[in-house]
Protein backbone atom coordinates (compact mmCIF):
# COMPACT_ATOMS: atom_id res chain seq x y z
CA UNK A 1 0.00 0.00 0.00
CA UNK A 2 1.33 3.37 -1.10
CA UNK A 3 0.71 5.83 1.85
CA UNK A 4 -0.12 9.12 2.13
CA UNK A 5 0.28 11.82 4.84
CA UNK A 6 -2.99 13.99 4.83
CA UNK A 7 -6.36 13.38 6.64
CA UNK A 8 -7.88 13.20 3.61
CA UNK A 9 -6.23 10.18 2.49
CA UNK A 10 -6.74 8.72 6.86
CA UNK A 11 -10.41 9.50 6.02
CA UNK A 12 -10.65 7.39 2.58
CA UNK A 13 -9.22 4.54 4.07
CA UNK A 14 -11.73 4.95 6.83
CA UNK A 15 -14.40 5.14 4.26
CA UNK A 16 -13.65 2.05 2.81
CA UNK A 17 -12.61 0.11 6.15
CA UNK A 18 -15.36 -3.09 6.31
CA UNK A 19 -14.64 -2.96 9.80
CA UNK A 20 -15.39 0.43 10.92
CA UNK A 21 -19.12 -0.09 12.98
CA UNK A 22 -16.91 -2.18 15.43
CA UNK A 23 -16.10 1.12 17.07
CA UNK A 24 -19.05 1.47 18.06
CA UNK A 25 -19.26 -1.52 20.04
CA UNK A 26 -16.84 0.11 22.65
CA UNK A 27 -16.31 2.70 24.91
CA UNK A 28 -14.07 5.04 24.39
CA UNK A 29 -12.39 7.11 27.15
CA UNK A 30 -13.12 11.09 26.35
CA UNK A 31 -10.60 13.98 26.18
CA UNK A 32 -11.64 17.66 26.01
CA UNK A 33 -14.94 16.28 24.82
CA UNK A 34 -14.15 14.29 22.34
CA UNK A 35 -12.66 10.71 22.09
CA UNK A 36 -9.49 9.89 22.91
CA UNK A 37 -7.12 8.35 20.95
CA UNK A 38 -6.64 5.45 22.27
CA UNK A 39 -3.70 3.19 21.46
CA UNK A 40 -3.07 1.13 24.56
CA UNK A 41 -4.74 -1.79 23.71
CA UNK A 42 -1.51 -3.71 24.47
CA UNK A 43 -2.26 -3.11 28.29
CA UNK A 44 -6.11 -2.40 28.53
CA UNK A 45 -7.98 -3.16 25.52
CA UNK A 46 -11.34 -0.88 25.89
CA UNK A 47 -14.42 -1.78 27.13
CA UNK A 48 -17.32 -3.39 25.13
CA UNK A 49 -20.81 -1.63 25.94
CA UNK A 50 -22.20 -4.71 25.91
CA UNK A 51 -20.17 -5.85 29.19
CA UNK A 52 -22.77 -4.35 31.61
CA UNK A 53 -25.71 -6.38 29.94
CA UNK A 54 -23.50 -9.72 30.10
CA UNK A 55 -23.08 -8.95 33.51
CA UNK A 56 -26.23 -7.85 34.58
CA UNK A 57 -27.41 -10.90 33.15
CA UNK A 58 -25.59 -13.20 35.86
CA UNK A 59 -26.25 -10.59 38.51
CA UNK A 60 -30.12 -11.25 37.79
CA UNK A 61 -29.56 -15.00 37.75
CA UNK A 62 -27.88 -15.18 41.14
CA UNK A 63 -30.47 -12.46 42.46
CA UNK A 64 -33.97 -14.97 40.67
CA UNK A 65 -32.16 -18.27 41.07
CA UNK A 66 -29.19 -18.14 43.76
CA UNK A 67 -27.47 -21.65 44.28
CA UNK A 68 -29.84 -22.95 41.32
CA UNK A 69 -27.58 -20.42 38.91
CA UNK A 70 -24.74 -23.58 38.77
CA UNK A 71 -27.48 -25.90 37.00
CA UNK A 72 -30.42 -23.76 35.77
CA UNK A 73 -31.48 -20.23 34.08
CA UNK A 74 -30.62 -19.60 30.73
CA UNK A 75 -26.56 -20.16 30.77
CA UNK A 76 -25.90 -22.87 33.45
CA UNK A 77 -22.65 -21.38 35.71
CA UNK A 78 -21.56 -25.06 35.51
CA UNK A 79 -21.21 -25.13 31.80
CA UNK A 80 -20.55 -21.91 31.26
CA UNK A 81 -16.96 -21.96 30.04
CA UNK A 82 -18.12 -24.04 27.66
CA UNK A 83 -19.08 -20.95 25.51
CA UNK A 84 -16.01 -18.84 25.88
CA UNK A 85 -13.74 -22.19 24.51
CA UNK A 86 -15.61 -22.36 20.59
CA UNK A 87 -14.15 -18.61 20.15
CA UNK A 88 -11.04 -19.06 21.93
CA UNK A 89 -9.95 -21.94 19.62
CA UNK A 90 -10.82 -20.25 16.65
CA UNK A 91 -8.13 -17.30 17.99
CA UNK A 92 -5.73 -19.75 19.31
CA UNK A 93 -5.85 -22.02 16.20
CA UNK A 94 -6.88 -25.02 18.48
CA UNK A 95 -9.23 -27.71 19.12
CA UNK A 96 -12.04 -27.07 22.15
CA UNK A 97 -11.03 -29.81 24.55
CA UNK A 98 -7.17 -27.91 24.32
CA UNK A 99 -8.64 -24.45 25.46
CA UNK A 100 -9.85 -23.26 29.09
CA UNK A 101 -10.43 -20.05 31.13
CA UNK A 102 -9.15 -20.05 34.58
CA UNK A 103 -7.31 -17.67 36.80
CA UNK A 104 -5.13 -15.40 36.37
CA UNK A 105 -1.99 -15.57 34.02
CA UNK A 106 1.16 -15.59 36.02
CA UNK A 107 -0.91 -17.75 38.07
CA UNK A 108 -1.97 -20.37 34.51
CA UNK A 109 1.95 -19.82 33.88
CA UNK A 110 2.76 -21.42 37.34
CA UNK A 111 0.43 -23.69 37.11
CA UNK A 112 1.44 -25.08 33.63
CA UNK A 113 5.30 -24.80 34.83
CA UNK A 114 4.19 -27.30 37.10
CA UNK A 115 3.07 -29.81 34.61
CA UNK A 116 5.85 -28.83 31.69
CA UNK A 117 8.95 -27.98 33.68
CA UNK A 118 10.47 -31.55 34.83
CA UNK A 119 13.94 -31.23 35.83
CA UNK A 120 16.79 -33.56 36.18
CA UNK A 121 20.42 -33.03 37.60
CA UNK A 122 20.94 -33.39 33.81
CA UNK A 123 18.54 -31.33 32.12
CA UNK A 124 17.18 -28.59 34.02
CA UNK A 125 17.86 -25.20 32.25
CA UNK A 126 15.31 -23.10 31.07
CA UNK A 127 15.41 -20.60 28.02
CA UNK A 128 13.82 -17.70 27.65
CA UNK A 129 14.04 -14.39 25.54
CA UNK A 130 16.37 -11.96 27.16
CA UNK A 131 14.07 -8.97 28.84
CA UNK A 132 11.11 -11.00 28.95
CA UNK A 133 7.96 -9.73 31.08
CA UNK A 134 9.35 -9.19 34.27
CA UNK A 135 6.33 -11.44 35.93
CA UNK A 136 7.21 -14.53 33.65
CA UNK A 137 10.95 -13.97 34.82
CA UNK A 138 9.98 -13.72 38.48
CA UNK A 139 7.93 -17.33 37.57
CA UNK A 140 10.41 -18.63 35.99
CA UNK A 141 12.99 -17.85 38.80
CA UNK A 142 11.13 -18.99 41.45
CA UNK A 143 10.20 -22.20 39.62
CA UNK A 144 13.45 -22.97 39.23
CA UNK A 145 14.47 -22.35 42.60
CA UNK A 146 11.35 -24.39 44.13
CA UNK A 147 13.06 -27.31 42.07
CA UNK A 148 16.55 -26.57 43.91
CA UNK A 149 18.56 -24.94 41.22
CA UNK A 150 19.80 -21.60 40.53
CA UNK A 151 18.37 -19.31 38.34
CA UNK A 152 21.83 -17.55 37.82
CA UNK A 153 22.91 -21.30 35.70
CA UNK A 154 19.56 -22.90 35.18
CA UNK A 155 18.00 -19.83 33.44
CA UNK A 156 19.33 -19.01 29.79
CA UNK A 157 18.28 -15.46 28.48
CA UNK A 158 18.95 -15.23 24.91
CA UNK A 159 19.27 -11.65 23.68
CA UNK A 160 19.39 -9.87 19.93
CA UNK A 161 22.98 -9.60 18.05
CA UNK A 162 25.25 -6.82 19.28
CA UNK A 163 23.86 -3.40 17.32
CA UNK A 164 20.86 -5.80 16.50
CA UNK A 165 17.22 -4.90 18.36
CA UNK A 166 15.42 -8.36 17.95
CA UNK A 167 16.00 -11.59 17.95
CA UNK A 168 16.86 -13.75 14.99
CA UNK A 169 14.76 -16.99 14.88
CA UNK A 170 17.87 -18.58 13.39
CA UNK A 171 19.94 -17.46 16.60
CA UNK A 172 16.87 -18.94 18.69
CA UNK A 173 17.21 -22.13 17.03
CA UNK A 174 20.64 -22.58 17.43
CA UNK A 175 20.84 -21.69 21.06
CA UNK A 176 18.56 -24.50 21.17
CA UNK A 177 20.30 -26.97 19.30
CA UNK A 178 23.36 -25.75 21.61
CA UNK A 179 22.07 -26.59 24.69
CA UNK A 180 19.79 -29.26 24.32
CA UNK A 181 21.58 -31.37 26.32
CA UNK A 182 21.23 -29.25 29.32
CA UNK A 183 17.92 -27.91 28.38
CA UNK A 184 14.44 -28.99 30.50
CA UNK A 185 11.96 -26.56 28.85
CA UNK A 186 11.70 -23.65 26.11
CA UNK A 187 9.79 -20.99 27.32
CA UNK A 188 8.89 -17.88 24.93
CA UNK A 189 6.85 -15.23 24.66
CA UNK A 190 3.86 -14.70 21.41
CA UNK A 191 4.66 -11.21 21.45
CA UNK A 192 7.02 -9.84 23.75
CA UNK A 193 5.90 -7.19 25.21
CA UNK A 194 8.94 -4.26 24.91
CA UNK A 195 9.74 -4.64 21.64
CA UNK A 196 6.83 -6.10 20.10
CA UNK A 197 8.51 -8.65 18.28
CA UNK A 198 6.18 -11.84 17.08
CA UNK A 199 8.08 -14.83 17.14
CA UNK A 200 7.97 -17.53 14.83
CA UNK A 201 6.20 -20.07 17.55
CA UNK A 202 6.28 -22.78 15.10
CA UNK A 203 10.01 -22.92 14.50
CA UNK A 204 10.92 -22.67 18.38
CA UNK A 205 8.64 -25.39 19.19
CA UNK A 206 10.04 -27.84 16.15
CA UNK A 207 13.75 -26.66 17.70
CA UNK A 208 12.34 -27.42 21.35
CA UNK A 209 10.87 -30.66 20.13
CA UNK A 210 14.15 -32.02 18.27
CA UNK A 211 15.44 -31.33 21.23
CA UNK A 212 13.97 -32.96 23.37
CA UNK A 213 12.20 -30.66 25.41
CA UNK A 214 8.62 -29.00 25.57
CA UNK A 215 7.76 -25.66 24.40
CA UNK A 216 5.55 -23.30 25.88
CA UNK A 217 4.40 -19.77 25.02
CA UNK A 218 3.06 -16.69 27.31
CA UNK A 219 0.83 -15.10 24.89
CA UNK A 220 -0.58 -12.06 26.39
CA UNK A 221 0.92 -9.98 24.24
CA UNK A 222 -0.57 -11.87 21.15
CA UNK A 223 -3.90 -13.69 22.30
CA UNK A 224 -6.83 -11.83 19.88
CA UNK A 225 -3.61 -9.66 18.13
CA UNK A 226 -1.78 -12.10 15.66
CA UNK A 227 -3.24 -15.04 14.10
CA UNK A 228 -2.19 -18.79 15.72
CA UNK A 229 -2.28 -22.27 15.04
CA UNK A 230 -1.33 -23.70 18.37
CA UNK A 231 -2.47 -27.32 17.54
CA UNK A 232 -0.69 -27.53 14.22
CA UNK A 233 1.94 -25.94 15.36
CA UNK A 234 2.53 -28.65 17.96
CA UNK A 235 2.92 -26.08 21.37
CA UNK A 236 3.14 -28.24 24.16
CA UNK A 237 1.13 -25.21 26.54
CA UNK A 238 0.25 -21.61 26.33
CA UNK A 239 -1.15 -18.93 28.31
CA UNK A 240 -2.75 -15.44 28.19
CA UNK A 241 -4.72 -12.82 29.89
CA UNK A 242 -7.64 -11.56 28.59
CA UNK A 243 -7.64 -8.11 29.42
CA UNK A 244 -4.87 -6.74 26.30
CA UNK A 245 -6.28 -7.31 22.82
CA UNK A 246 -9.75 -8.97 24.24
CA UNK A 247 -11.00 -6.62 25.95
CA UNK A 248 -12.19 -8.37 28.95
CA UNK A 249 -11.39 -5.91 31.59
CA UNK A 250 -8.60 -5.37 34.48
CA UNK A 251 -7.03 -8.54 35.42
CA UNK A 252 -9.84 -10.23 33.36
CA UNK A 253 -9.61 -14.19 33.23
CA UNK A 254 -6.98 -16.14 31.78
CA UNK A 255 -6.30 -18.89 28.72
CA UNK A 256 -4.69 -21.88 28.89
CA UNK A 257 -3.64 -24.65 25.98
CA UNK A 258 -2.69 -27.90 26.63
CA UNK A 259 -2.02 -29.93 23.15
CA UNK A 260 -3.77 -32.87 23.19
CA UNK A 261 -1.16 -35.10 23.10
CA UNK A 262 -0.45 -34.65 26.36
CA UNK A 263 -3.77 -35.95 27.56
CA UNK A 264 -3.22 -38.70 28.36
CA UNK A 265 0.40 -38.73 29.92
CA UNK A 266 0.07 -39.43 33.76
CA UNK A 267 3.54 -38.70 34.42
CA UNK A 268 2.95 -34.46 33.85
CA UNK A 269 2.40 -33.80 38.14
CA UNK A 270 -0.25 -31.10 38.09
CA UNK A 271 -1.46 -28.98 41.11
CA UNK A 272 -5.02 -30.21 41.35
CA UNK A 273 -8.33 -28.77 42.74
CA UNK A 274 -11.57 -29.94 42.53
CA UNK A 275 -13.10 -27.81 39.46
CA UNK A 276 -10.19 -29.73 37.32
CA UNK A 277 -11.94 -33.49 38.40
CA UNK A 278 -13.45 -34.79 35.72
CA UNK A 279 -17.26 -33.32 35.33
CA UNK A 280 -19.47 -36.18 35.25
CA UNK A 281 -18.44 -37.91 38.73
CA UNK A 282 -17.28 -34.16 40.69
CA UNK A 283 -20.15 -33.84 42.84
CA UNK A 284 -19.69 -37.57 43.79
CA UNK A 285 -17.11 -35.71 45.87
CA UNK A 286 -14.66 -38.89 45.96
CA UNK A 287 -11.40 -39.18 47.33
CA UNK A 288 -8.44 -39.18 44.92
CA UNK A 289 -8.33 -37.15 42.00
CA UNK A 290 -9.94 -38.09 38.53
CA UNK A 291 -9.25 -35.12 36.19
CA UNK A 292 -11.24 -33.84 33.37
CA UNK A 293 -10.20 -35.03 29.90
CA UNK A 294 -8.39 -32.00 28.31
CA UNK A 295 -7.37 -29.05 29.37
CA UNK A 296 -9.94 -28.32 31.85
CA UNK A 297 -8.20 -31.06 34.10
CA UNK A 298 -5.58 -28.13 34.95
CA UNK A 299 -8.64 -26.04 36.27
CA UNK A 300 -8.33 -25.64 40.17
CA UNK A 301 -11.35 -23.21 41.61
CA UNK A 302 -14.87 -22.59 40.53
CA UNK A 303 -15.47 -20.86 37.69
CA UNK A 304 -15.68 -16.79 38.25
CA UNK A 305 -18.72 -16.28 36.42
CA UNK A 306 -18.50 -12.14 36.33
CA UNK A 307 -15.35 -11.87 34.76
CA UNK A 308 -16.48 -15.17 32.23
CA UNK A 309 -19.60 -12.96 31.09
CA UNK A 310 -17.16 -9.84 30.21
CA UNK A 311 -15.32 -12.10 28.52
CA UNK A 312 -18.06 -13.44 26.56
CA UNK A 313 -19.21 -9.79 25.77
CA UNK A 314 -15.83 -9.03 24.48
CA UNK A 315 -15.24 -13.08 22.85
CA UNK A 316 -18.99 -12.77 20.86
CA UNK A 317 -17.62 -9.03 19.17
CA UNK A 318 -14.59 -11.30 18.13
CA UNK A 319 -17.27 -13.87 16.73
CA UNK A 320 -19.06 -11.15 14.94
CA UNK A 321 -16.04 -9.82 13.43
CA UNK A 322 -15.48 -13.42 12.19
CA UNK A 323 -12.29 -13.91 14.13
CA UNK A 324 -9.12 -12.51 13.28
CA UNK A 325 -9.25 -13.18 9.51
CA UNK A 326 -10.51 -9.32 8.89
CA UNK A 327 -8.94 -7.88 11.97
CA UNK A 328 -5.23 -9.06 10.87
CA UNK A 329 -5.74 -7.45 7.69
CA UNK A 330 -6.76 -4.15 8.84
CA UNK A 331 -4.31 -3.94 11.22
CA UNK A 332 -1.82 -4.52 8.93
CA UNK A 333 -2.45 -1.33 7.41
CA UNK A 334 -3.43 0.49 10.61
CA UNK A 335 -0.02 -0.61 12.16
CA UNK A 336 1.85 0.06 8.76
CA UNK A 337 0.05 3.41 8.44
CA UNK A 338 1.39 4.70 11.63
CA UNK A 339 5.33 3.32 10.60
CA UNK A 340 4.84 5.08 7.65
CA UNK A 341 3.89 8.51 9.29
CA UNK A 342 6.54 8.09 12.11
CA UNK A 343 9.32 7.63 9.40
CA UNK A 344 8.05 10.56 7.85
CA UNK A 345 8.17 12.87 10.58
CA UNK A 346 12.40 11.75 10.75
CA UNK A 347 12.37 12.40 7.08
CA UNK A 348 10.87 16.33 7.58
CA UNK A 349 13.52 16.52 10.97
CA UNK A 350 16.13 15.25 8.22
CA UNK A 351 17.09 13.51 11.70
CA UNK A 352 15.83 9.82 13.43
CA UNK A 353 14.23 11.29 16.17
CA UNK A 354 12.16 8.04 16.68
CA UNK A 355 13.56 4.83 15.99
CA UNK A 356 10.72 2.19 15.70
CA UNK A 357 12.56 -0.85 17.26
CA UNK A 358 9.75 -3.16 16.59
CA UNK A 359 10.25 -5.23 13.26
CA UNK A 360 9.44 -4.07 10.09
CA UNK A 361 8.21 -7.46 8.69
CA UNK A 362 4.77 -7.61 8.93
CA UNK A 363 4.76 -11.24 10.12
CA UNK A 364 7.37 -10.67 12.85
CA UNK A 365 4.80 -8.36 14.64
CA UNK A 366 1.22 -7.09 15.98
CA UNK A 367 -0.48 -4.26 16.30
CA UNK A 368 2.62 -2.65 18.30
CA UNK A 369 4.98 -0.26 17.38
CA UNK A 370 7.66 0.25 20.15
CA UNK A 371 9.15 3.51 19.72
CA UNK A 372 12.73 4.81 20.77
CA UNK A 373 12.45 8.35 21.53
CA UNK A 374 16.53 9.78 20.63
CA UNK A 375 15.92 12.59 23.41
CA UNK A 376 12.85 14.13 25.83
CA UNK A 377 10.93 10.91 25.40
CA UNK A 378 9.29 11.13 28.55
CA UNK A 379 8.27 15.17 27.73
CA UNK A 380 6.75 13.15 24.36
CA UNK A 381 4.84 11.47 26.16
CA UNK A 382 3.47 13.59 28.31
CA UNK A 383 3.10 15.95 25.77
CA UNK A 384 0.94 12.73 23.44
CA UNK A 385 -0.73 12.39 26.97
CA UNK A 386 -2.19 16.24 27.14
CA UNK A 387 -3.22 16.11 23.66
CA UNK A 388 -5.12 13.14 24.22
CA UNK A 389 -3.32 10.48 23.11
CA UNK A 390 -3.15 7.36 25.15
CA UNK A 391 -0.15 4.99 24.76
CA UNK A 392 2.12 3.97 27.67
CA UNK A 393 5.82 4.38 27.96
CA UNK A 394 8.12 1.94 29.14
CA UNK A 395 11.81 2.99 30.56
CA UNK A 396 14.02 4.50 29.81
CA UNK A 397 13.35 5.57 26.26
CA UNK A 398 10.12 3.89 24.83
CA UNK A 399 6.38 5.11 24.14
CA UNK A 400 4.18 1.76 22.74
CA UNK A 401 1.73 2.50 20.45
CA UNK A 402 -0.73 0.15 19.30
CA UNK A 403 -3.83 0.23 16.85
CA UNK A 404 -6.14 -1.68 17.70
CA UNK A 405 -8.64 -3.14 14.18
CA UNK A 406 -11.82 -3.26 16.22
CA UNK A 407 -12.22 -0.07 17.58
CA UNK A 408 -9.23 2.18 16.39
CA UNK A 409 -9.32 4.11 13.27
CA UNK A 410 -7.04 5.55 10.22
CA UNK A 411 -7.77 8.83 11.32
CA UNK A 412 -6.87 7.92 14.93
CA UNK A 413 -3.43 6.79 13.76
CA UNK A 414 -3.08 9.92 11.75
CA UNK A 415 -3.93 12.54 14.31
CA UNK A 416 -1.36 10.39 16.91
CA UNK A 417 1.36 10.95 14.36
CA UNK A 418 0.47 14.80 14.60
CA UNK A 419 0.68 15.19 18.14
CA UNK A 420 3.94 13.20 17.79
CA UNK A 421 4.91 15.67 15.24
CA UNK A 422 3.47 18.32 17.21
CA UNK A 423 5.54 17.48 21.00
CA UNK A 424 8.91 18.00 18.84
C1 LIG B 1 3.83 -11.11 28.89
C2 LIG B 1 3.12 -10.92 30.19
N1 LIG B 1 3.19 -11.89 31.12
C3 LIG B 1 2.57 -11.75 32.32
C4 LIG B 1 1.86 -10.62 32.62
C5 LIG B 1 1.22 -10.51 33.97
O1 LIG B 1 -0.05 -10.99 33.96
P1 LIG B 1 -0.96 -11.08 35.28
O2 LIG B 1 -0.63 -9.90 36.14
O3 LIG B 1 -2.35 -11.01 34.75
O4 LIG B 1 -0.63 -12.36 35.95
C6 LIG B 1 1.73 -9.60 31.67
C7 LIG B 1 0.96 -8.39 31.97
O5 LIG B 1 0.93 -7.42 31.26
C8 LIG B 1 2.41 -9.75 30.44
O6 LIG B 1 2.37 -8.79 29.51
Amino acid sequence: MIYQDTPEFADSLDAQDELKAFRAEFLIPQHEGRDAIYLCGNSLGLQPKSAVKYIASQLTSWKELAVEGWFHGDDPWLQFHHQLKQPLSNLGGAKIEEITVMNSLTVNLHLLLVSFYKPTTKKYKILMEGGAFPSDQYAIESQVNFHGFDPKNAVIELFPREGELTLRTEDIISAIEQNADELALVLFSGVNYYTGQFFDIEAITEAAHEANVYAGFDLAHAAGNVPLELHNWKVDFACWCSYKYMNSGPGGISGIFVHEKHFDNKELKRFAGWWGYRPDKRFLMAPGFDPAKGAEGWQVSTSPILLMAVHKAALDIFQKAGGLGKLRAKSLFLTGYLEYLIKEINRKQGEELFTIITPSDLNARGCQLSIVCKRDGKAIFNYLAQHGVIGDWREPDVIRLSPVPLYNSFKDVYEAAKHLAGAI
